[in-house]
């Protein structure tokens, strides 16, 4: 085969076969397809998009571009759960622990902050000892033995992807629906799991902002994930407003503690268990969604899924109730106040300054090697659609010595947007699948 006559397939609008879908991929990731290629392809894919048929094979085929776990003889369904990220999603550390509760094995493995965006990973790491970087062998004992395991992507999980990504951010092809759609999925599904539950955000504070490109992306998925006998679900929840009142590491690990003890912010416990009651539902545990949310909820409030985190905390090197390291505890950081600029309804303008005055304060990333400050963040004090008085306090600012709090400072006001009336839309726009 040559790699021009299938470049020019996909240029002129046609459909590749799955051969030459497996030609290429499998070429790309042993280097004798070049990145130049790889870009021309590319903008063919993103011009022309894909049918159905070819995106699921072709999402297939970067799956299977490396190691895809199987965890068949586990003698319980397995089910995992995307997000495709926001400010304060913490929805990962109370609903694994749950969903194992309840009987359904969760293999997940998480990403970091991207963005503006928050990671499952960075918020386990403010666990001190929390090791995320698990083999193979490791992860599967855990999942065995505790019914989670949290993990990291490793080297060989999907290297299609990790190439390709790179190329596609370095090409400006990044907004693709498909290319958006095959990049998640094929990690998801190499993880293992028998089925999938996609939380896909709109909002200011997501990655799509548009709630119709969302729903766009997420019957795509569920597309993708039927072509490929996983059966799938999507939720297309808000992102206009964070999630809970937490925002950084060791606070947003505080308030998934407050979740799994039956309290916590109402929008978070809501969100488990909408996600929740999917997966056990998906996963033929609950006959019903409304019972899969009642399992999650019971789980919740009667210590099963906290008895289930603190294990495999315990597992995976930390040391239950130890949840921070001294320097990260709130009485080590300095605090600032945010106050409401006028009387009226909080909202938020530009939920993306939330997740950017975080990195200004440490508590995220420029460039990926850079470390974070797991202790610094936002406590709001009051929820979107809440009425607020002039000069009340809405937000404190946890910072260290001062450091980035100045642009913080500014990009917070930036994104408070008091208004004379506002209510909220629903957290759960739409279900799809
Ligand atoms: N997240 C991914 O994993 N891939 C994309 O292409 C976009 C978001």
């Amino acid at each position: 085969m040559d790699v021009r006559d299938v470049i020019a397939k996909k240029r002129d609008g046609g459909t590749l076969a799955p051969a030459e879908m497996r030609f290429f991929l499998e070429g790309y990731v042993a280097g004798t397809i070049e990145d130049y290629h790889a870009s021309a392809l590319l903008m063919a894919i993103f011009v022309h998009g894909m049918a159905p048929a070819e995106l699921a094979c072709w999402t297939e085929a970067m799956m299977r571009s490396g190691r895809v776990l199987h965890f068949a003889d586990l003698g319980r369904p397995t089910s995992d759960k995307h997000s495709t990220g926001g400010i304060g999603d913490k929805a990962s550390l109370p609903l694994a622990p749950a969903v194992a509760a309840c009987g359904v094995s969760v293999p997940m493995i998480s990403g970091r902050g991207l963005g503006h965006t928050g990671g499952t990973l960075d918020k386990l790491e403010s666990i001190p000892g929390f090791r995320t970087t698990l083999d193979e062998r490791e992860f599967e004992a855990a999942l065995r033995a505790e019914g989670v395991a949290f993990g990291a992507q490793t080297a060989d999980l999907v290297p299609a992807d990790r190439k390709l990504y790179a190329l596609r951010d370095a090409t400006g092809l990044v907004p693709s629906l498909p290319l958006i759609a095959s990049s998640i999925l094929s990690k998801k599904l190499a993880e293992g799991a028998e089925s999938l539950v996609l939380d896909v955000k709109f909002g200011s504070g997501a990655f799509l902002a548009d709630p119709a490109e969302g729903e766009r992306l997420g019957r795509t998925m569920i597309e993708i994930c039927a072509g490929l006998g996983v059966p799938a679900r999507v939720l297309l929840t808000a992102m206009d407003r964070p999630l809970g009142r937490a925002v950084g590491h060791v606070n947003e690990v505080q308030e998934s503690l407050a979740c799994l003890r039956g309290g916590g912010p109402p929008d978070l416990r809501a969100l488990v268990l909408a996600l929740g009651g999917e997966m056990l539902h998906l996963a033929g545990v609950a006959p019903t969604l409304a019972d899969g949310e009642a399992r999650i909820a019971a789980s919740l409030d009667d210590g099963s899924a906290l008895a289930v985190f603190e294990r495999v905390v315990a597992r995976q090197g930390g040391t239950p109730g130890v949840w921070c390291k001294p320097e990260d505890h709130a009485s080590q950081l300095d605090r600032d106040e945010l106050v409401a600029p006028r009387a009226g309804r909080l909202a938020f303008g530009d939920l993306r300054e939330l997740g950017l005055a975080l990195i200004d304060l440490g508590g995220g990333r420029h460039a990926m090697t850079d470390a974070l400050d797991h202790g610094v963040g936002l406590d709001w004090l009051a929820d979107a659609g809440d009425a607020v008085e002039a000069g009340q306090p809405l937000c404190t600012i946890r910072h260290r010595a001062g450091r980035g709090l100045a642009d913080a400072r500014a990009r917070l006001a930036r994104a408070v947007d008091v208004r004379d009336a506002y209510a909220p839309p629903p957290l759960v726009r739409a279900r799809l699948g």
